[in-house]
């Protein structure tokens, strides 16, 4: 078939087998977010532009160049969100979120954009869950985002994960490493990539994550950040990794990993599967302890996480983890005939308040309503011809094993009930 058209480049649909298994993904994170007692946030898809370029920060690659930014016709500069984290904040200051308790734990869930080079793993319309703590700064809060991301990879039935973690500092060790890796830089810039030539000027932290091969060769020879460390730091950073050993979880502490984005202070990290590379790694995230601040709040400390679903389905296909594929229907409602359709709609309007029910609207051959009935795997088909309705039942097939039995009209439900229990099998 020839179509008009197609989904633009970088977006994707998700089709109802697919749905499945994301809806399942979805619930998974609820659920774990729940246990850890975060509550769920929802936020708009599109802000100010200024709040990704003051949250997400103006030298980013997201903000200059990944942007989805329009004017309104009121002349606005709006982007898309390319992530929640600015929401998160701005949300929380603009509803004073911050005086029902101390601290505050957010879940959320929703599409983000960023006009990225499709490829595996890389959309320009993705979905990402992520949480945030705002309002501690210890580095039990840290452990406990890092927590809730492997429960959520764990309880998918995903094994083959890696994390790294590193610490950036708070903002003067931050400061002060920068300044030593622009002067270790500052001899070496022939050897850079055009795109590291122009981090080394806007923030050369962001050199340490480039991946041309000639830049890692410099990169290799920089001082590690772990040589400057304030006492503070150097404590929080040992703190966050006794946490992540108590609760069993294995990192490996890469002193290189800086992340794409401006907010970060001290613990960054980032969580990778196997299958689906480093490169594309299946989320991350670290502490942020001056963007409230930066957004007009009290200095308020904060730390976080999002990961990418499709990276994370990628991963349970990776693995075969994907809950196995349910059944559309419990039942299916045949009819033969107008007056037995009404009889069917009725009766499935009654079913369908427990189980799954596929109610077939046109009168086709019996044995092309069964085929419809076995492909939705339904596990039984409720049978209404003339010959029923002038008797006042109805025929009732086993899918599996073929057996038909006549039930009279008003024991279907309570039959219904005791062969497929009080709920969908859903
Ligand atoms: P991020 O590292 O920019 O962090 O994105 C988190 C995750 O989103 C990535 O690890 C990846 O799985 C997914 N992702 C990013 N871009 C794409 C893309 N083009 N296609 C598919 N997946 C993608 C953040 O967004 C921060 N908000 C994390 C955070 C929360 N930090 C503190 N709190």
């Amino acid at each position: 078939m020839a179509e008009k058209f197609r989904a633009m480049r970088g977006t994707h649909d998700i089709l109802p087998e697919e749905a499945r298994t994301w809806r399942w993904i979805e619930d998974t994170f609820a659920g774990v977010s729940g246990r850890y007692g975060y509550e769920e946030i929802r936020l708009p898809v599109f802000e100010a532009t200024e709040l990704f370029e003051r949250g997400t920060g103006f030298a980013t690659d997201v903000v200059q160049k990944e942007m989805y930014t329009f004017l309104d016709k009121k002349g606005r500069r709006l982007s898309l969100r390319p992530e929640a984290t600015p929401s998160v904040i701005r949300a929380f200051l603009e509803h004073n979120l911050g005086r029902r308790a101390g601290v505050s734990k957010f879940f959320y869930m929703g599409p983000m954009f960023r006009y990225d080079r499709p490829g595996a793993g890389r959309y320009r319309q993705f979905h990402q869950a992520g949480v945030e703590i705002i309002g501690s700064p210890s580095p039990g809060a840290d452990a406990e985002v890092i927590g809730v991301f492997w429960a959520f990879l764990r309880e998918l039935g995903l094994t083959k994960l890696g994390m790294r973690i590193n610490t950036l500092g708070c903002r003067s060790c931050r400061i002060k490493y920068s300044e030593i890796l622009k002067d270790f830089l500052s001899d070496k810039l022939e050897a850079l990539c055009a795109d590291c030539k122009e981090r080394y000027a806007k923030n050369p932290l962001r050199v340490l994550d480039c991946k041309v091969a000639a830049c890692k060769v410099v990169i290799a020879r920089a001082p590690d950040v772990s040589t400057i460390l304030c006492a503070e730091c150097v404590e929080h950073f040992d703190r966050v990794k006794a946490c992540l050993q108590a609760a069993g979880l294995s990192f490996r502490v890469d002193p290189k990993l800086v992340r794409g984005l401006d907010y970060y202070t001290r613990t960054v990290f980032e969580v990778y599967h196997e299958a689906v590379g480093i490169e594309n790694s299946l989320g991350g995230g670290g502490r942020y302890d001056h963007l409230v601040e930066e957004f007009g709040g009290p200095a308020t400390p904060a730390v976080g996480f999002s990961s990418g679903l499709e990276r994370v389905l990628l991963a349970v296909e990776a693995e075969g983890s994907a809950r196995g594929a349910s059944e559309a229907a419990d039942i299916v409602f045949a009819s033969l005939g107008e007056q037995a359709f009404i009889e069917a709609f009725t009766l499935a309007s009654e079913a369908r308040k427990r189980w799954r029910v596929w109610l077939e609207f046109d009168q086709r051959k019996l044995d092309r309503q069964l085929a419809t009935a076995a492909k939705l795997g339904a596990r039984l088909t409720a049978i209404i011809g003339d010959d029923e309705l002038a008797r006042g039942v109805v025929r009732i097939k086993d899918m599996a094993s073929g057996d038909q039995i006549e039930l009279r009209r008003q024991d279907v439900i309570a039959w219904l009930d005791n062969r497929l229990g009080g709920k969908s099998s859903e």
